[in-house]
C-alpha cells in the first residue's frame, strides 16, 4: 500500500533534503533581506514544532477550531500592546502585510462609500516610497492612487504636499514606519492631524516596523511617532512574520474602532452552504502560523524581543559604519534596521557581484530619477550581529579588488544581446546588475509586460 513503506517516506525525504540545497539559508546569517533570522535554534525548533501541531486546522471555523481563536486573540493582543492602542482598537490576523494593507484599504473604502455613494471611486494619497501592496490594493478594489511627492533627502513624504493631496475624493492616506527601500519613517503626526481635520482615514504601514521600533523607543532611539499614540492615526499593520521572528504567514491589521474592522468582513448567509464569514482574504486557511507566532511570543517575551532588538541595532551600527569607511554614504538617514547605501556606480555594481560570489545576499535597489542613485538595501537581522566582522571584511576585499569578468560579460550583453543578458538572470553572480541595467534600458510600462512574460515562461 503507498504510503506504508518507509523506504518510499525516506527516498522522498531525500529528495526533498537535495530541493532544499536550492534555497538561501538564512540561518547563516548571509542573508539581508526576506528573512529576520535570530540566530536562536532553539526557538526556530520551537516554532517549527507548533507549526507542525496545528498543521491540520482550518481557521476559518474557529467554533470547530478553537485554537485559532485562541492564538488569534493573544496574537492580536500583542500587537495592540507593541502599537500602543487602547481598548477602543481591534485587530485580525492575516498571511502577510500584503494581505493586511489590503484590509485597511477595504476598509476606508467602505468608509468612502457609506459617504459618498456606493460606485463613487475614491482615492489613495500615498508617497512613492509605501510598500507596492498599497498600490495593488488600490488596484484590485478599484480605487485611484494620488502620489504625493517625497523629499529626496530623507525619502519621506512631505507634509504640505500630501495635505495639497488631500480632497474630497480622499478615501485614504497610507504612510510608512518605516518605508522598506530607504528604512525613513513618514511624517506620520503632521499628516495625520491635517488628514483627521477633515475626517480622512489613515494607514500606518508598519509592517516592517511594527516589531521593532517599540524596542527602538526603549533602548533610546529617537523614532518618528507612528503608532496609536499619534491621533488620526486609524489603522496600523504591523508583521509578525518579519521583526517578530516567526515563520511567514502572519500579520495583524488595527482598527481604531470596530467601526473600521466591521468593512473589512465579509458574511454570504445567501449561499446554501456553511455559515460563510470571513474576516480575510482567504477563507480555508491552517491556523498553523498563527500557533508559531503565539509560540515564539511566548519564548521571547518583551525582554527577549528588546534583546534582539540591541543586537540588531549593533550590527547595524557595526556594518553601517564599515561602509561608510569604505567609502559608501547613506541614500537617506539612519533611522531604522533597514538601510541603504551607495557610491559610485561602477564600484556599486563591482561590489554587489563580488559580496555575491562570496556568498551575501543583499538588495541592489534602482536609481530613481530626483531620489536616489543606484544603491544597496540591507534589512539588518538579529544573526548579522555575529557575521558583521566577516561582512565588512569581505566588504573591504570587494572594495579593494578588480572587477570580475563576469560583471563585464554581463554590462556587454546588456549592451549588445539583451535576450541572451536576459537568459543569464539567476545564473549569474551579476544577475541583480543584469535585472537593474535591463529595467533601465526600456521604458517602465514595457519593463512590467516583459516582467509579465517572463513569469509565464518561469512557472510552466
Ligand atoms: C513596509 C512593508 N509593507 C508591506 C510589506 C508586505 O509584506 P508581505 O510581503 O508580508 O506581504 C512589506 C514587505 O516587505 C514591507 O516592507
Amino acid at each position: 500500500m503507498v504510503g506504508s513503506s518507509s523506504g518510499l517516506v525516506d527516498a522522498i525525504l531525500g529528495e526533498l533534503s537535495r530541493i532544499k540545497q536550492l534555497d538561501a539559508d538564512a540561518t547563516r546569517g548571509r542573508l539581508f533581506t526576506y528573512i529576520y533570522e535570530t540566530g536562536i535554534p532553539e526557538l526556530r525548533r520551537l516554532a517549527h514544532r507548533a507549526f507542525d501541531l496545528f498543521l491540520d486546522t482550518n481557521a476559518l471555523d474557529p467554533t470547530t477550531f478553537r485554537s485559532a481563536l485562541v492564538f488569534e486573540r493573544e496574537v492580536v493582543s500583542f500587537a495592540k500592546r507593541l502599537a500602543h492602542a487602547g481598548e477602543d482598537v481591534v485587530g485580525t490576523a492575516t498571511y502577510g502585510g500584503t494581505e493586511s494593507i489590503f484590509l485597511a484599504v477595504k476598509a476606508a473604502r467602505w468608509l468612502y462609500r457609506r459617504r459618498a455613494g456606493a460606485s463613487a471611486v475614491g482615492e489613495v494619497v500615498a508617497p512613492v516610497t509605501v510598500h507596492p501592496s498599497t498600490r495593488k490594493a488600490a488596484h484590485y478594489l478599484g480605487l485611484r492612487v494620488v502620489e504625493a511627492p517625497v523629499d529626496p533627502e530623507s525619502k519621506k513624504a512631505l507634509p504640505e504636499a500630501v495635505k495639497e493631496a488631500l480632497s474630497d475624493r480622499t478615501a485614504l492616506v497610507v504612510l510608512s514606519a518605516p518605508n522598506f527601500p530607504y528604512g525613513t519613517i513618514d511624517p506620520i503626526r503632521d499628516i495625520a492631524e491635517a488628514a483627521s481635520d477633515r475626517g480622512i482615514p489613515v494607514h500606518v504601514d508598519a509592517c516592517v516596523g511594527g516589531f521593532i521600533l517599540p524596542f527602538l523607543e526603549e533602548l533610546g532611539e529617537r523614532v518618528e511617532p507612528w503608532d496609536f499614540r499619534v491621533e488620526g492615526v486609524t489603522s496600523v499593520s504591523l508583521d509578525a512574520h518579519k521583526y517578530g521572528y516567526t515563520p511567514k504567514g502572519v500579520s495583524i491589521i488595527l482598527f481604531r474602532g470596530g467601526e473600521l474592522k466591521k468593512g473589512t468582513i465579509y458574511v454570504d448567509l445567501k449561499w446554501p452552504g456553511y455559515s460563510f464569514i470571513n474576516t480575510i482574504v482567504l477563507s480555508s486557511r491552517s491556523a498553523a502560523p498563527l500557533a508559531a507566532a503565539w509560540a515564539v511570543f511566548r519564548y521571547l517575551g518583551w525582554e527577549g524581543y528588546r534583546g534582539l532588538a540591541e543586537r540588531v541595532i549593533s550590527a547595524r551600527d557595526y556594518i553601517v559604519g564599515g561602509l561608510r569607511r569604505l567609502g559608501f554614504r547613506e541614500v537617506a538617514p539612519v533611522e531604522t534596521p533597514l538601510v541603504a547605501l551607495t557610491t559610485g556606480e561602477e564600484e556599486l555594481f563591482k561590489f554587489h557581484v563580488l559580496m555575491t560570489m562570496r556568498g551575501w545576499v543583499i538588495g541592489l535597489q534602482p536609481r530613481v530619477e530626483g531620489l536616489a542613485p543606484y544603491n544597496i538595501h540591507l534589512t539588518i537581522a538579529p544573526i548579522h550581529d555575529r557575521v558583521k566582522e566577516e561582512f565588512i571584511r569581505d566588504a573591504e576585499e570587494a572594495v579593494k579588488s578588480e572587477a570580475p569578468r563576469e560583471l563585464e560579460e554581463a554590462l556587454r550583453l546588456v549592451r549588445e544581446d539583451p535576450m541572451k543578458a536576459a537568459g543569464l538572470i539567476g545564473e549569474s553572480p551579476a544577475s541583480a546588475v543584469l535585472i537593474a541595467r535591463l529595467l533601465d534600458s526600456m521604458p517602465r510600462e514595457l519593463a512590467e509586460e516583459v516582467a509579465r512574460e517572463l513569469v509565464v515562461e518561469l512557472f510552466k
